[in-house]
């Protein structure tokens, strides 16, 4: 009973801050306020209810008030819940994987069927080649790989994960992608849904996977980031075809004690001003000719919904990244207590060379720190970072203990810093 009630509980989890902690923070923030938190969960069987706080001293939690149907309290369950929130409040990076599509479209073949050219996407990119998924692949199945190699790096099992995030903006399911992901790899412990930040989605997951941990105990959390963009471009518009792939990255967060948490200090922002220069918006042109009489007045009955082609003004969005991106990593590495110089790999999403070069020009980082594997596989928006820090890793660039800038920029407009310490 105790330990359907937990997995309950992991369910529908949700926490809210009494000192609601400053949006750009670190540990830091939350060790100045004291974290309120209330769990709410229903199963068939029982609904509890249960608040507690966290001590901002010592990191104590003391439950506060709990109650199951009726108002009655239940012990056992409480005690299961008490037990779940002594997980450690660090979170450790402990596992990545990767997969990308089998598909290659190289410039030279883009140029078939596209007005560009090789040097062209090169010098103004980088970019070389990308992947698209084919006919049997799906966003699901690539996230499925991803997180398996992940698990495996970690040496977690499937049913061990309590969490995973399915951070994407083109999910095979619009109501979300996450549930499949989560079947398929078995985490049948784990809460699974979608978050939607477009290009970064990665690190707004990476950031909400530790507040999980930290508010929620929360162990084991699966992040991945996956796109398929190549579903919404025009692949007549050589202003945007040229940049996007599809693939998909993870990540094993695993709860630890604080000297061990991986996340050093963020900083995320967001403005709805910039939405106009980058969106994919639902576009309902395929509405019924017929009307129905409701209230009194004819309503158009909406028809099946589709959406526009991605819509992007290239030179905005250039401008807007090498202006807030470096912003932001600055902010970042402040709250974590560091400089420029304690990063030892600058790790952006993958949309440029340019960008890359430019940011990391006005961060007085040099070019050897940084990771860039955007010429073969382009902008894979959410992916981008997850599938360039696995091959980093895997290829032993970035070693246990190494301080990586992640930054991610796109629509929304969205965009943000994480400082991570890798292992
Ligand atoms: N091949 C050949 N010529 C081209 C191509 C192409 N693929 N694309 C544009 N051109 C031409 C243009 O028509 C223009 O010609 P003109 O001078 O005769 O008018 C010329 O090249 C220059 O075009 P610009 O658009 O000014 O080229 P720019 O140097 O700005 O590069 C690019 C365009 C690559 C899109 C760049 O602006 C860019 O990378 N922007 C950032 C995009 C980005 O980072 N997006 C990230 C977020 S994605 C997300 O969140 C989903």
């Amino acid at each position: 009973m105790a330990s359907s009630s937990a997995s309950a509980l992991r369910s529908s989890a949700s926490w809210s801050a009494s000192s609601a902690p400053s949006f750009r923070g670190g540990a830091s923030a939350y060790e100045r306020n004291s974290l309120r938190f209330a769990y709410s969960s229903a199963s068939p069987l029982h609904v509890l209810r249960c608040r507690a706080v966290i001590s901002p001293s010592n990191g104590d939690t003391s439950l506060i008030s709990s109650e199951s149907e009726g108002g009655k309290q239940n012990e056992g369950q409480v005690s299961a819940v008490q037990k779940r929130r002594r997980v450690g409040r660090g979170s450790r990076l402990v596992g990545s994987g990767s997969a990308v599509p089998k598909h290659v479209i190289s410039n030279e073949e883009l140029s078939k069927f596209v007005d560009t050219s090789d040097e062209w996407i090169s010098l103004r990119t980088g970019i070389r080649n990308r992947r698209v998924l084919g006919e049997d692949e799906s966003l699901t199945t690539l996230s499925v790989d991803a997180s398996r190699k992940a698990l495996e790096m970690a040496n977690v099992k499937p049913e061990e994960v309590d969490l995973l995030l399915l951070c994407t903006s083109t999910p095979d399911d619009l109501f979300g992608s996450a549930p499949q992901v989560q079947k398929l790899l078995g985490c049948h412990n784990a809460l699974a849904f979608d978050l939607t930040a477009a290009c970064s989605g990665f690190v707004l997951g990476l950031v909400t996977a530790t507040r999980f941990i930290r508010g929620g105990g929360y162990k084991n959390v699966l992040v991945v980031g996956a796109d398929a963009l190549s579903r919404y471009v025009d692949w007549t518009d050589r202003g945007t075809c040229i940049l996007f792939g599809d693939a998909s990255g993870a990540l094993l967060l695993q709860a630890a004690t604080d000297d061990q948490d991986s996340l050093l200090g963020f900083d995320l922002r967001s403005d709805g001003n910039g939405h106009k220069h980058l969106h994919v918006t639902v576009d309902d042109v395929d509405s019924s000719p017929n009307g129905a009489e409701t209230n009194g007045s004819t309503f158009k009955l909406p028809g099946k919904a589709t959406y526009e082609c991605l819509q992007m003004n290239g030179k905005e969005v250039f401008k807007f990244a090498v202006r807030a991106v470096p912003q932001v990593v600055e902010g970042a590495l402040q709250e974590a207590g560091l400089t420029g110089d304690n990063v030892d790999w600058l790790l952006l999403h993958q949309a440029n060379q340019r960008i890359l070069d430019s940011v990391s020009d006005r961060l007085h980082i040099p070019s050897e720190k940084v990771i860039s594997n955007l010429a073969n596989y382009g902008n894979t928006s959410a992916a981008s970072i997850p599938l360039a820090l696995d091959e980093a890793v895997r290829s032993g660039k970035v070693k246990a203990g190494d301080v990586v800038a992640t930054a991610g920029f796109g629509a929304g407009l969205t965009w943000g810093s994480a400082i991570v310490r890798w292992g």
